[in-house]
């Protein structure tokens, strides 16, 4: 046999493989995917789309270039600001990190989304977590002690965050922003539920980085993010990432997806019509935290109880995040993603018989 482990990075060795449950679910509501598919003509059309791709060739430059002159054009971006393209954001996270410099310290307010640590340890970055505020604020004084003594730093943050729903107030994020030696990126993963947005900072700040991902609004499948950010930082980050990392069938599906913005955002529309829905009904039942994203934090009355609730869920077919695992701010909590108004309804009373 081969010592495997002696030739394993330590930052990976430590971590368990990112995990996404097996099985179907006739109602999933773990992982913030639009519940809504492409209506069916759109389908149609689509496939269309897709006739035309070059399955033979590798990716043209050229189609990538016109997918990133299109988002930068609907963004508004200033000439200075360029784009870099991801096979999903965690790839443009992951392409980050792998830019950076030994010396630059990952720091991220916790909890928050599980990658900025994950990919930080793999490549054998040091990360530092700062503890959010009881309400789940952004303690800023603590962050901006981390990023001062830790320069040169990089601050990750989940715009709103993930598992939380927060959306940080902008004159915080702009106070850590103005920190000398710290770069900052504003992750917007969720940007279609809470319509707020740094991409309009960039022009006057290169020292922010702003991504965003399709995945939550309709294209998980497709796997597509991007990155905007000065262009100094784009030459840079365009040298890691790997050639034709986008393929012709997402870049095509994408410039399909730009000429029905209007579906996508009518989806965005009802499902944060449903999220105030799904609130207010939680809110009668346990503890649940506001949010501007497409998901709700939640705590049972019995915090012990999350792990029974949520197997009790599972076994009538409604699988959602039970988080409750990381402990700490997240001790006995669970997080629904917000599906469509039959799937809540569902949701909500299968949740009434487990409590
Ligand atoms: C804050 C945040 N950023 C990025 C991602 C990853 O998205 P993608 O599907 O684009 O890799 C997620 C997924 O849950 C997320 O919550």
């Amino acid at each position: 046999m081969v010592d495997v482990e002696r030739f394993i990075a330590q930052g990976v060795r430590n971590r368990s493989a990112y995990h996404v449950p097996p099985g179907e679910f006739p109602i999933k509501l773990d992982a913030m995917e639009s519940p809504y598919r492409l209506p069916i003509e759109l389908r149609d059309r689509w496939l269309h789309a897709l006739r035309e791709v070059s399955l033979n060739r590798y990716p043209s430059p050229d189609h990538y270039e016109r997918v990133k002159a299109r988002l930068a054009q609907d963004a508004r971006l200033s000439v200075d600001t360029g784009v870099i393209l991801g096979n999903g954001s965690d790839e443009i996270l992951q392409n980050i990190l792998l830019a950076m410099a030994r010396e630059v310290t990952v720091v991220a307010p916790t909890p928050t989304f599980v990658m900025y640590e994950q990919i930080a340890s793999i490549l054998g970055r040091r990360f530092v977590g700062v503890p959010l505020k009881e309400d789940f604020g952004l303690d800023v004084e603590a962050l901006r002690a981390a990023l001062v003594r830790h320069a040169p730093a990089l601050l990750f943050l989940a715009y709103p965050n993930n598992p939380t729903g927060t959306l940080y107030p902008e004159s915080e994020i702009r106070a850590l922003v103005a920190i000398d030696d710290a770069v900052v990126v504003v992750d917007e993963a969720y940007h279609p539920f809470a319509q707020a947005s740094f991409m309009g900072t960039l022009a006057d700040e290169p020292r922010l980085m702003v991504v965003r991902t399709l995945s939550k609004q309709g294209l998980a499948g497709l796997r597509f993010g991007w990155l905007a950010a000065h262009r100094s930082w784009i030459a840079e980050l365009d040298k890691v990432r790997l050639p034709y990392n986008v393929s012709s069938v997402t870049a095509a599906s994408i410039e399909f997806a730009f000429d029905y913005a209007d579906v996508f955002a009518d989806q965005a529309a009802r499902i944060r019509a449903e999220r105030g829905r799904l609130y207010e009904a939680l809110r009668t039942q346990v503890t649940v935290w506001p949010s501007e994203a497409n998901f709700l934090l939640f705590r049972p009355p019995v915090p012990e109880d999350a792990d029974r609730i949520h197997g009790r869920l599972k076994a009538a077919g409604i699988l959602i995040k039970n988080v409750a695992g990381a402990g700490g701010a997240l001790r006995g909590c669970l997080r629904v993603t917000v599906g469509t108004p039959a799937e809540n309804s569902a949701f909500l009373a299968a949740l009434a018989q487990a409590l």
